[in-house]
């Protein structure tokens, strides 16, 4: 290959375009289809959540998912600790324990030097490390777009399943990395943002949900799920949606990346923030006081996004203490569950 520098982020095709597949395509696609029925499958298709769940006995259960992507970021093995961070995500979004995984690679070879696939999976292979997970193979295709993520097998015991679908009247909710990272790294696309921004950001993509998942352990906690590609909202209004509960967010407790709301307000947003918004925006009502960027922020489609957490009131503040305690520093309550009004989100 020769010395020109490539930037990974321009072979995607498609960036910046309208998505082909909109939320709620995969459930039409889904619908009325013959799923398997097993007395084990304890989390199964037919109530989406952020991985599936097969009962071995009554001490354990194997927790499975997969996720990938095209680069979001130019530099390969950042590329690659992003992603991996990203599919081990939803393994500690059950509250389970990832343990071995599979690289699932579409690689152009025609175009791209092998090196920067191997400082990919060498990114990747650093975050399966730290979070004590072994590789054990993979698949690999030659395709004209990048493409890299896992398939991750974890553990979790069958009685402490975190769904997305336990919240209960007067929990609190936690949020445990800053939104804005889907018009950030639009903005690093368009030229916008400069090396601290982007390494900050790419950092915290990189950093994962292990440490927000040990703390979750010791603490009343009655719900989970990791925020991604709907959004805040939209992946609130999945826990909200036939919960039996409204939910109430205080949208000036959100953190957040400051450069965001300002490309928002210049209309640097990527096309799954309007997806996010036609696909859940019936299910909102935000108030007065909360401007179009912040709104927009809340409906930011977000890449290996932190855990949000519903856990009881009285152990919120010693959770978010100990969220702290193990590095998890812009932890915040973003919001509380609530009676009225019946399966809506609030914003104020
Ligand atoms: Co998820
Ligand atoms: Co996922
Ligand atoms: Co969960």
């Amino acid at each position: 290959m020769n010395d020109a520098i490539i930037r990974l982020t321009q072979t995607v095709k498609g960036s910046g375009c309208a998505a082909k597949l909109a939320p709620g395509d995969l459930d039409r696609a889904l619908c009325g289809l013959d799923l398997p029925v097993d007395p084990n499958l304890l989390v199964g298709l037919e109530r989406a959540d952020d991985a599936g769940v097969y009962k071995i006995s009554d001490e354990l259960a194997l927790v499975q998912t997969v996720d990938f992507f095209p680069p979001m970021v130019d530099e390969p093995f950042s590329f690659g600790q992003i992603a991996a961070a990203n599919a081990l995500s939803d393994v500690y979004a059950m509250g389970g324990t990832p343990r071995t995984a599979m690289n699932i690679v579409a690689f152009p070879g025609r175009t791209l030097d092998i090196s920067i696939l191997r400082d990919i999976i060498e990114g990747g292979l650093s975050k399966m490390r730290e979070a004590g997970v072994v590789l054990v193979g993979g698949h690999t295709i030659d395709d004209p777009e990048l493409k890299y993520g896992l398939s991750v097998t974890g553990f979790i015991h069958p009685a402490r399943i975190l769904t997305k679908k336990n919240l209960q009247f007067g929990d609190l909710l936690l949020l445990t990395k800053p939104l804005g990272t889907g018009i950030v790294t639009t903005a690093i696309k368009a030229g916008f943002a400069d090396k601290e921004l982007t390494d900050r950001v790419t950092l915290a993509m990189a950093t994962l949900n292990m440490a927000a998942a040990e703390a979750m352990a010791g603490f009343a906690v009655h719900a989970c799920t990791d925020i991604t590609g709907f959004g805040f909202l939209g992946h609130l209004a999945e826990m909200v949606v036939d919960s039996g509960c409204g939910v109430l967010v205080k949208s000036r407790e959100i953190p957040h990346y400051s450069e965001a709301l300002q490309w928002a307000d210049m209309g640097l947003i990527p096309a799954g923030t309007y997806n996010n918004r036609n696909f859940r925006g019936a299910f909102v009502d935000f108030a007065d006081s909360v401007s179009m960027a912040i709104q927009d922020l809340l409906f930011d489609p977000q890449t290996s996004g932190g855990l949000l957490i519903a856990v009881a009131a009285a152990d919120a503040e010693p959770l978010v203490a100990a969220l702290k305690a193990r590095g998890v520093g812009c932890a915040a309550i973003v919001g509380e569950v609530v009676a009225k009004p019946f399966g809506r989100i609030v914003v104020e």
